[in-house]
């Protein structure tokens, strides 16, 4: 009797030590629902000056007939939009993307073949991955925009898919021609960054075209590119790389955009042998990052090394003085959080917080003339240490490219032993005695979205709009905070739960 009772025990903590269960309902169970202007219900009056809609992109499905992903970051895309007439009211509404390799599954019942950033379960063959391969990624599921009155959908891809803001409806699948190049063979796998950044004082966007050389002779090309519209593309420079290196965001000050090509660069030979793509990226730790500074009127193009480091997502970065420029970044000291979002990993806590994972917001001072980057040390609250963790980071975008002080966050291990010890925070890079951190037992918050306040003076007047999973009643809501107190001002549940998931951003002429 004695020993069977420890062994039950045993059995106990080995599963509740593997299992979280809200964890298996917000990263790892598919919502298949979707809604149309649900209204929804807030706890407190909702300020009548927010209007517009905020639009959220990420995984809703994680699996068709018997094949599933692997990896949360291959889940078919679903939008979510919150509608604000400006009346105090507001409407929910989601709806999967209608992409090619969506359709394609629902009507074979199985994952279709196309690129994923992971293996599938069961696994594609050989051949069946060279197919995908071949078809590229269709699965946009990861970030948001309004391309000069386009409404368009991201991957870390070339490809995009437009789609209609009003209505979440999918509209068509734009692979942009950028004038003078010939994307075909020799070069494959074009990819690009999911955080394409407007053009200072412009109704432009500004991104990158990843052309991957096939040929052991012929370079690799970064193009840097002015987005004009969802079709129109402008090249505003071009340079041959040795290595081509992962990009998911970068930076833009008034003149200048600079890509932080940390040293994860793509395996050609792990293509070629028909690897997934997250197989296929490989970190050179002994290696600097190699930072381009393109200026974006003449389009000259500095190269300057600095310290070897990851970073997904950049915060922002403005000019200090003529030849200085500060950069900030969320950072790591290897790219190890890259497999993070599997679910064999996601799914087991002993897993989660044993894993790697030292995240830190970094500051680069940048020398254009003496063509040297520093690090620049951000302080520390005492109070507040994991404000210095966050990523996804946002900002007021009125401030973007030009000297800001407050960066809002997800800080995932708050108490830096526990994954999944989620806090929403604000880390003022200009005193961190003003850092700051909202939380609560069992929620997840996500990436937030800054909306100003139309009469605000101050960067911190405004709300931040807060997506959280609540997994103690296992339902999400919306919270709207107060950025100067980091203290809720309403919260409104949702009519349908949510899978984490990546971006999202406010749209103020749309309500
Ligand atoms: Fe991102």
């Amino acid at each position: 009797m004695y020993w069977s009772s420890l062994f039950l025990l045993f059995l106990c903590c080995t599963t509740c030590q593997a299992q979280t269960p809200a964890f298996k309902l917000f990263f790892g169970t598919s919502v298949l629902n979707e809604t149309w202007r649900e209204p929804l219900i807030f706890d407190n009056p909702l300020p009548k000056w927010i209007k517009g809609t905020l639009i959220r992109n990420g995984p809703g499905r994680i699996e068709v007939g018997k094949r599933s992903f692997k990896n949360l970051f291959d889940g078919f895309a679903k939008l979510h939009s919150w509608q604000f007439p400006g009346n105090g009211s507001s409407f929910f509404t989601s709806k999967f993307v209608q992409s090619e390799t969506y359709k394609e599954s629902l009507r074979i019942n199985d994952i279709a073949m196309y690129e994923t950033l992971d293996a599938l379960s069961p696994p594609l063959n050989l051949s069946e991955q060279k197919v995908a391969f071949s078809r590229g990624m269709d699965n946009m599921n990861v970030n948001i925009y309004n391309y000069s009155g386009d409404c368009v959908i991201l991957n870390d891809y070339w490809k995009l898919y437009q789609i209609d803001c009003n209505t979440l409806e999918t509209i068509r699948s734009v692979t942009a021609k950028v004038p003078g190049e010939d994307i075909s063979f020799p070069y494959a796998s074009k990819l690009s960054v999911a955080h394409p950044l407007r053009e200072y004082g412009t109704d432009h966007h500004l991104t990158v075209l990843q052309s991957i050389s096939m040929l052991p002779l012929l370079p690799h090309k970064l193009t840097f590119v002015r987005i004009k519209s969802a079709g129109i593309r402008e090249k505003i420079a071009e340079w041959n790389v040795k290595q081509m290196p992962y990009l998911h965001s970068f930076s833009v000050t008034e003149r200048y955009a600079v890509i932080f090509a940390c040293p994860f660069y793509v395996n050609v030979e792990n293509i070629l042998k028909g690897s997934t793509p997250i197989d296929s990226l490989i970190f050179h730790k002994d290696e600097p990052t190699i930072a381009y500074i393109v200026n974006l009127s003449t389009g000259k193009v500095t190269t300057i090394e600095t310290e070897t480091v990851f970073s997904m997502h950049h915060v922002n970065a403005y000019e200090a003085d003529e030849d200085t420029l500060l950069m900030d970044v969320a950072a790591y000291p290897d790219a190890a959080i890259m497999p993070f979002f599997e679910f064999k990993i996601l799914m087991n806590k002993t897993r989660r917080d044993t894993f790697p994972y030292k995240p830190s917001l970094r500051r680069y001072k940048i020398d254009l003339k003496g063509k040297k980057i520093t690090p620049v040390s951000v302080a520390v609250n005492p109070r507040v240490p994991q404000a210095n963790t966050l990523d996804l980071p946002t900002i007021n975008e009125q401030y973007r490219s030009k000297p800001y002080c407050y960066v809002y966050g997800v800080a995932f291990k708050s108490d830096f032993k526990t994954w999944g010890n989620f806090s929403f925070v604000k880390k003022d890079m200009c005193n961190s005695t003003g850092d700051l951190s909202w939380s609560l037992p069992g929620h997840y918050p996500m990436e937030g979205w800054f909306v100003p306040h139309p009469n605000g003076s101050a960067e911190d007047d405004g709300v931040l709009m807060v997506p959280v999973f609540n997994g103690n009643n296992e339902k999400a809501y919306l919270m709207i905070l107060d950025p100067k107190t980091m203290k809720p001002v309403t919260t409104a549940y949702l009519p349908v739960s949510l899978l984490f998931h990546f971006h999202g951003r406010f749209f103020e002429n749309l309500h």
